[in-house]
């Protein structure tokens, strides 16, 4: 077989670890694997290589993708599922490895329910809130980088006696805060699930400064909305005009917006971090490491069986293939027993 493969959507760290499976079961089983640069993108205009066993020699640690990636959207522009599957035509594919995303996977879906494409998805986003999977690849090494931030955001804010507050990313759904909230031992998670108010929130800041403690650490994910008991809410940098091609609004700015409340209400010196791209960036951690491998392994098996429109998946310790309709179906928000853990100790 002749096997594309490409990464969609925003990368993160472990895509070259699925990369690197992929192709070596490929290449093992007789198979030759072309690289499709830049996502969707490499289909819609032809950017497509052959992919050698030299090309993914050394990727296991490196984070970022070889293949380049993009937010491409070809349902979102004139001709271009024609052009994907021309292009597909033309280099002589007879599959492709889609690893994305809500999006990247989207169009996969889409691509095999109407046209009958064969395409298997790779689960892929430090935000974690795609259904069908337990977890997905790269969310570990984002949760751990946002959970070192937290340590050293603790000795300086208790060296200043200030309130410090920790923006992370994670889109509408707050996984990414609150397990970097429950493992760094923050003082307040404020995430999309669980919208508490900027009074509740400060109060909670007060009592525990009554308590004793004279600095405080919040967390407060790029999607929660600045919520007030007056029932007002807002939605910080979800500006339409910087939406990409499958709509969504480029978040960012709740840390300084909410830090300035806090501030007011509270009196207390606030500071801000926004930890922004560095929780995307650099080598993935040994269980991302290992989790992407699995997905690779399983996404080059579901191909040699042509078992198409399909996703690798984790269900507890367990790889396991779903419908790729089904992972891009609903976002998969954070249980309330985790919210509630995050609130237990704070
Ligand atoms: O989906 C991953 C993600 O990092 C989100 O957490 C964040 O909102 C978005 O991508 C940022 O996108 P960009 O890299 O285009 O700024």
């Amino acid at each position: 077989m002749r096997i594309g493969i490409l990464t969609g959507g925003g990368d993160c760290p472990g895509l070259n670890a699925v990369i690197r499976a992929v192709a070596r079961s490929s290449f093992s089983h007789g198979h030759e694997m072309v690289a499709v640069r830049e996502g969707w993108r490499g289909l819609v205009e032809g950017k497509t290589t052959p992919l050698s066993p030299r090309d993914i020699s050394g990727i296991l640690p490196r984070g970022g993708t070889i293949l380049g990636t993009s937010r491409t959207n070809p349902y979102g522009m004139a001709g271009g599922v024609d052009r994907v599957l021309a292009t597909f035509a033309e280099t002589g594919l007879d599959a492709l490895v889609a690893i994305g995303g809500e999006d990247t996977l989207g169009v996969a879906a889409k691509l095999y329910a109407d046209r009958d494409f064969p395409v298997v998805g790779v689960p892929k986003t430090i935000d974690n809130d795609l259904s069908g999977t337990d977890y997905t690849f790269g969310f570990d090494t984002a949760v751990s980088i946002a959970t070192e931030a937290i340590d050293r955001l603790h000795t300086t804010a208790e060296s200043h006696n200030r309130v410090m507050v920790l923006e992370v990313m994670g889109r509408h759904t707050g996984w990414i805060a609150v397990m970097s909230g429950i493992a760094g031992g923050a003082d307040v998670v404020l995430v999309p699930e669980e919208p508490e108010t900027v009074e509740s929130a400060c109060e909670r800041l007060v009592r525990r400064h009554q308590q004793g403690k004279d600095f405080s650490i919040v967390v407060v994910s790029e999607g929660y909305e600045l919520s007030f008991a007056s029932g007002e809410r807002r939605l910080v940098g979800g500006e339409a005009a910087a939406s990409d091609q499958f709509g969504h609004v480029r978040l960012g700015g709740v840390g300084h917006a909410l830090a300035q409340e806090i501030e007011a209400r509270t009196g207390y010196e606030t500071r801000v971090t926004v930890l922004g791209h560095v929780q995307r960036g650099g080598t993935p951690t040994a269980h991302d490491r290992v989790l992407a491998t699995r997905f690779g392994l399983k996404a080059a098996e579901l191909v040699r069986e042509r078992t198409f429109g399909r996703m690798a998946a984790l269900q507890g310790d367990s790889i396991v293939d779903v419908a790729l309709e089904e992972a891009t179906r609903q976002l998969k928000r954070v249980p309330q027993a985790i919210l509630d853990a995050a609130r237990a100790l704070a």
